[in-house]
């Protein structure tokens, strides 16, 4: 398949169209939100797939079925994909779901449910560092080119949904109160139980000490690398090649000092800078 062929247009974001289609992003606006389900909403590459090991178990009180039964697309899936028509029955109330939507493009039953928003943030220069590998070895995207090229193509938003700052001011500027909060991969990496007690209280569980500490262990970057449910294994090498990078690459932060050269940093800190001039938040890392 060339590169043309892999990705199309819709909503003015570059979707792949192994996963997405006119369908399914119909689907997603006439989805029916309920008052109890939640969503975690990540650009992609800021620890989506994380999030769906966490929110079974904070919402099951730690319970390892889901995540050791059911492959992580299935057991919280995404809003926009294809997948959603076909597991949308089976999924138990309180539903889980991932999205990388801009807020601009949640159904309207989104807005009039009382559905709850995890909004998961990573530093973009860490995040582009993880992309550029994703895309080398997710074959249902375009080939990222050199890092130089991948660089200029995700500060023009020629990737997978978009600027990374259109995303990101989309959901800064909701006016969703108490149903939003916001958490960054950092925090997550630095203190995993600290982000799980902020998560579990967000959502209303009581959780003890004890199992904080049993999900922080489950949803460890080890853990989940092997854990088969979750770690993309099950997926045929033709769409997805761990031998060309691990799904489960590093999970570190700071990984781009490795590979950002000098020049590099300037041009991505002032066209990020540039493009945020103006706006009302701050961000949570120095750019
Ligand atoms: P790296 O490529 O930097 O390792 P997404 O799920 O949004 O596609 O994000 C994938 C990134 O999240 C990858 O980053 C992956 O390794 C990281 N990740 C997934 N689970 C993690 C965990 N338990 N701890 C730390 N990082 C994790």
């Amino acid at each position: 398949m060339s590169s043309i062929e892999k990705m199309f247009m819709l909503y003015g974001l570059p979707l792949p169209r192994e996963t997405h289609s006119v369908d399914s992003l119909k689907f997603a606006q006439d989805f029916k939100f309920k008052d109890d389900d939640v969503v975690a909403v990540t650009y992609p590459k800021s620890g989506t797939i994380w999030m769906q090991e966490i929110l079974p178990l904070v919402l099951n009180g730690g319970d390892l079925t889901p995540i050791h039964t059911i492959p992580n697309w299935d057991r919280v899936p995404w809003l926009e994909e294809k997948r959603l028509a076909v597991v949308v029955d089976q999924l138990a109330s309180p539903r889980a779901l991932v999205s990388h939507f801009p807020y601009h493009l949640m159904p309207p039953s989104f807005s009039t449910s009382k559905a709850k928003v995890i909004y998961v943030m990573r530093n973009p220069k860490d995040l582009m560092v993880s992309s550029y590998y994703f895309h080398q070895m997710a074959e249902f995207l375009e080939d990222p080119g050199t890092f130089d090229e991948f660089m200029d193509k995700f500060l023009e938003g020629k990737v997978l949904f978009g600027k990374w700052t259109d995303h990101i001011k989309s959901w800064t500027k909701t006016e969703l109160g108490d149903r939003i909060m916001f958490i960054t991969y950092e925090d997550m990496v630095q203190d995993l139980p600290a982000a799980l007690r902020r998560i579990s209280s967000f959502l209303g569980r009581n959780l003890s000490e004890e199992v904080i500490q049993k999900i922080a262990e489950h949803c460890s970057f080890k853990t989940m690398k092997s854990n088969r449910m979750s770690n993309f294994s099950l997926v045929p090498k033709v769409y997805m090649d761990n031998d060309k990078s691990h799904f489960f690459r590093k999970g570190i932060t700071g990984d781009w000092k490795n590979h950002f050269s000098s020049e590099q940093l300037a041009r991505f800190t002032s066209v990020i800078r540039k493009e945020l001039e103006g706006e009302s938040f701050s961000l949570p890392w120095s750019m």
